[in-house]
C-alpha cells in the first residue's frame, strides 16, 4: 500500500504456459536471490508444488551455479507431534527435497519443531529467530483448497504471529496422500508462521499450478481482502510475485478488472 494515495501497488502476476515453466520461473527468482544477498533469508514451504522448484534447485547446486552455504531458511510449517525422524514430516520432507542436496548448514535451515515440549514457547522462539536473522528476504508460498498460506485456515487473522492451530478437515483431505490417504491420520494441529509474519517478509513469491487451484486463485486475487480467505492478505504487500501455469490462473484472468 502507498501510505501518501493509498492505493496498492499492482501485484506482478506471471501467467505461463505450463507447470514446468511456472517452477522454472520460481526455482530462478530464488536462486537470483540467493545469488545477490550475501546472507539471505529465505522464508520456504512444504507440498507437492515446491518438490519440482527445490529439485530445480539442487540441479542447478549441483551444476555449480548456487551455493546455499550463506543461507539461513525458515519453514512456514510443521505438524504438531511429528518428529523430525518422521517420514511424514515437513522437517524430513525438506532433508528429502533440499536440505540433503545442498551445502546450507542444518543450524540455519530451521522448521518449527513439532514435538517441542511447550509448543506455545516454541512459536515464540521462532518469531524470536526470525527476527535476530534480520527478517525473511524472500517467502515461498504455496496454497492450499481452503486458502491457507502456510497453515493459516481461515479465519485466520492478518496480523496473527507464529502459533498452534487447528487443522482444517479440507486440508486433512488435501494432504492425505502422504498418510496413506487416510485425512484420520493426518495430524489435527500444527505449527505456522502466522499472516502478520509472512507479511513482513520483504518480499512474497506465491506459486501454484494446475485446474484444482483455478478457484481458489481466483478468490484470492480477486475477491474480497478477507481473513475468510488467508492467501487474499498477500494483497496488502507491496512487493508480490505470483507464477501460476495457465491451468490455475483461468478463472482469475476471465474475471481480473
Ligand atoms: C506447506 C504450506 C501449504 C502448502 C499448500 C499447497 O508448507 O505452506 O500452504 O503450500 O497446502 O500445497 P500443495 O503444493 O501440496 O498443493
Amino acid at each position: 500500500m502507498n501510505a501518501e494515495t493509498g492505493m496498492r501497488k499492482p501485484m506482478n502476476v506471471i501467467v505461463t504456459d505450463t507447470p514446468d515453466q511456472a517452477f522454472r520461473r520460481a526455482a530462478d527468482m530464488i536462486a537470483d536471490e540467493i545469488r545477490s544477498v550475501p546472507a539471505p533469508v529465505l522464508g520456504l514451504a512444504t507440498g507437492r508444488t515446491m518438490e519440482s522448484i527445490y529439485r530445480l534447485l539442487v540441479q542447478q547446486y549441483e551444476s555449480g551455479g548456487l551455493d546455499f552455504s550463506g543461507a539461513t531458511s525458515f519453514n512456514l510449517d510443521e505438524y504438531a507431534g511429528l518428529p523430525p525422524t518422521d517420514l511424514n514430516s515437513y522437517s524430513h520432507y525438506m532433508r528429502e527435497h533440499l536440505f540433503a542436496h545442498v551445502n546450507m548448514s542444518s543450524t540455519k535451515a530451521r522448521v518449527p519443531d513439532g514435538v517441542a515440549v511447550d509448543l506455545d514457547a516454541e512459536c515464540a522462539r521462532y518469531e524470536v529467530a526470525i527476527h535476530a536473522s534480520g527478517g525473511i528476504g524472500l517467502q515461498l508460498l504455496g496454497i492450499g483448497e481452503t486458502g491457507h498460506i502456510g497453515f493459516n485456515e481461515p479465519p485466520s487473522a492478518f496480523d496473527s504471529r507464529t502459533r498452534v492451530v487447528h487443522l482444517d478437515e479440507v486440508t486433512r483431505r488435501q494432504n492425505s496422500g502422504m498418510f496413506g490417504n487416510e485425512p484420520a491420520r493426518v495430524p489435527e494441529r500444527a505449527l505456522t508462521m502466522g499472516v502478520g509474519t509472512i507479511l513482513e517478509a520483504r518480499h512474497l513469491l506465491l506459486v501454484a499450478v494446475g485446474e484444482g487451484k483455478a478457484e481458489i486463485i481466483n478468490k484470492a486475487l480477486n475477491g474480497p481482502v478477507s481473513e475468510a480467505v488467508s492467501a487474499s492478505a498477500i494483497r496488502l504487500h507491496a512487493n508480490v510475485t505470483v507464477i501460476l501455469d495457465k491451468a490455475s490462473a483461468h478463472i482469475w484472468a476471465q474475471n481480473r478488472g
